[in-house]
């Protein structure tokens, strides 16, 4: 009793201290925090898609349960290979379901062996022959692309995981690249892509950009950045003679919970020949800590023959090398930021209306109770 006692303050005394490296948490009497309804807010998952799992991680005839904020699913794939996604924890008494065994397309608890199908229904109860009706757990839509198992926080969805706009519809390649780690909420780290000044600050472009937004459909922003390079740095120097004297990208925001990088748009190599772009899609997903996780995904086009599989490939790792040259230069900054929005300039424009439309975005169940109530 006294050992419990005694784990019970070390674990109290670590929240306490955990608390004092969470820069959220701090200087909050004198430089007051702004908070927003959903941006930021870690209370809220609004709706949309999450990524869960490699679909390679989960065989036919198996189960794993997953955190995914602060809401722990279990994804079993059925002997016909489809997957579905439940409440982990069994309404019996609780165990995680993750442990337990697939039969056929249900999924059965290691405790007591109750069985739960597709929608979450109690079908079979060994001890008795009765199965009463209203014993069953939360079901949700899944679906799977790019490798991936995603998943919405809610039992159906009429949207599609985003694609790539000129991509939709064609054969794609993609790479998934190691998941990576932040110390702030993901909506944080998902301006970085919009923030102009930080171009010229960070990555040394020393380059002037215009921004135009537009929603093409509900729950999306689509904001192109465009610009040309001055002449004085070197590597804008660099740049305007291999690539020409514009620059220009565009992100693509769905939910809230993906991003879409599309750069190199309509670039000249040596001011002649049309470059491919290239794309790449960011994953996000709010961990415990106040941590987010965010998976990067390359994606191009699939070309035919041996050359066409060879320039794909090489476009994919090219994808992946600007992404490392950009990410390796502002990690830092994601790791020690307390975000707030007191000052924004002009420039900063895309950013505040980036902001005001994840406060628009709808907060899912998995968000605390009294969300979006007055
Ligand atoms: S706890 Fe799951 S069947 Fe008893
Ligand atoms: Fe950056």
């Amino acid at each position: 009793m006294l050992y419990s006692f005694d784990v019970l303050h070390s674990l109290q005394a670590i929240a306490k201290l955990t608390m004092y490296f969470i820069p959220e948490q701090l200087n909050i009497q004198t430089q007051q925090l702004r908070e927003h309804t959903v941006f930021n807010n870690w209370d809220v998952m609004t709706e949309g898609w999450y990524i869960a799992l490699k679909s390679s991680d989960l065989k036919k005839a198996t189960a794993k349960s997953c955190l995914l904020g602060k809401q722990r699913i279990v994804f079993f794939r059925g002997d016909s290979g489809s997957v579905y996604a439940l409440d982990a924890f069994c309404p019996h008494m609780g165990v995680d379901l993750g442990l337990g065994n697939v039969i056929g397309e249900n999924i059965q608890c290691l405790f007591h062996h109750w069985q739960f199908n597709e929608n979450g229904q109690c079908v079979d109860i060994p001890c008795q022959e009765e199965v009463p009706s209203n014993v069953c757990l939360a079901h949700y839509a899944v679906t799977e692309k790019y490798g991936y198992i995603w998943i919405w926080p809610d039992q159906s969805s009429k949207a599609k995981v985003l694609e790539i706009p000129e991509l939709e519809d064609k054969a794609i390649f993609f790479k998934h690249d190691e998941a990576y780690f932040r110390g702030c909420h993901f909506h944080i780290t998902m301006v970085n892509g919009i923030d102009a000044q930080h171009l010229r600050t960070v990555h040394d472009l020393a380059v002037n950009m215009q921004a135009s937004l537009c929603e093409p459909q509900p729950h999306h922003l689509e904001i192109s950045m465009r610009g040309e390079f001055p002449q004085g740095n070197k590597r804008a120097q660099w740049m305007r003679k291999l690539f020409g004297g514009q620059y220009a990208y565009r992100m693509i925001y769905a939910y809230g919970t993906i991003g879409a990088l599309t750069m190199m748009q309509n670039v000249k190599l040596f001011g002649k020949w049309n470059l491919p772009m290239l794309h790449m899609l960011y994953a996000y997903l709010p961990l415990k800590e106040k941590r987010s996780k965010v998976v990067p995904i390359y994606v191009t086009q699939k070309r035919k023959g041996v050359l066409g599989w060879i320039i794909s490939h090489f476009l994919l790792w090219l994808t992946q090398r600007l992404f490392y040259f950009l990410k390796e230069e502002d990690g830092m900054i994601y790791e020690n930021i307390r975000f707030n929005t007191n000052s924004l300039l002009k420039i900063d424009q895309p950013i505040a209306k980036y902001i005001a439309y994840i406060n628009r975005l709808k907060p899912s169940k998995w968000s605390a109770r009294d969300i979006g109530k007055p």
